[in-house]
């Protein structure tokens, strides 16, 4: 469950990416953040799910890494957040050890690309990397039997290749919350 302390960090960080958002700051001083709506939504289904391996591909500054390490307190269950890039990283880290949660998170910096193969079977995973790189991720991941995949910005961007491509081998719907969320359970 997300605390008042976890809402606040995660308002703390939206309020700054829509803040470089308005005074149109380059893209890569941008910060790329889920929002919080979906992060509460992330929470929640990730608590109720009683996932306990979950992997997040594009961790960034760290709003999915509150709401899905949130979900896992009080449980044994660890959230891998795979990012590769160092600085954005280093806050996530910086960020979830204040708020208690670092214990059940193992950061990873790098490529998913090169991390998906050497992971368990995860119960739960968050695509939100580069778009482009959705299907090649998808048909990488380690999924338990009961796996729910949930990938981000699927009304914001054109993913509808990604849409075609899990709903030809999986049940999978749209939900409009945020910036859209695409929800998979592969058959
Ligand atoms: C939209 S942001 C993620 C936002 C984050 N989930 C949050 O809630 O704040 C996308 C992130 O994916 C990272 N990324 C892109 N390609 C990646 C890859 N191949 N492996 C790991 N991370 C990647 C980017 O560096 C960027 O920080």
């Amino acid at each position: 469950m997300l605390t008042d302390t976890d809402r606040r960090e995660i308002e703390r960080l939206w309020t700054r990416k829509l803040d470089q958002d308005a005074k149109k700051l380059p893209q890569a001083e941008r910060h790329r953040n889920l929002e919080p709506d979906s992060a509460e939504l992330l929470c929640v289904l990730v608590e109720r799910l009683k996932a306990r391996r979950v992997v997040e591909i594009g961790g960034s500054s760290g709003i999915s890494t509150i709401a899905l390490a949130a979900a896992l307190r009080g449980t044994e269950g660890r959230l891998t957040s795979i990012e590769i890039e160092p600085q954005r990283q280093a806050e996530a880290k910086a960020t979830l050890a204040r708020l208690g949660l670092q214990s059940h998170v193992e950061f990873i910096l790098g490529d998913a690309a090169k991390v998906l193969p050497s992971l368990a079977a995860q119960d739960f995973v968050l695509l939100d990397c580069e778009k482009d790189d959705y299907v090649r991720f998808y048909e990488m991941l380690p999924l338990a039997r009961a796996a729910i995949v949930v990938a981000d910005n699927v009304l914001s961007h054109d993913l509808t290749a990604y849409q075609a491509h899990v709903r030809a081998k999986a049940d999978s719907v749209t939900l409009p919350v945020g910036k859209g969320l695409e929800l998979t359970r592969p058959r």
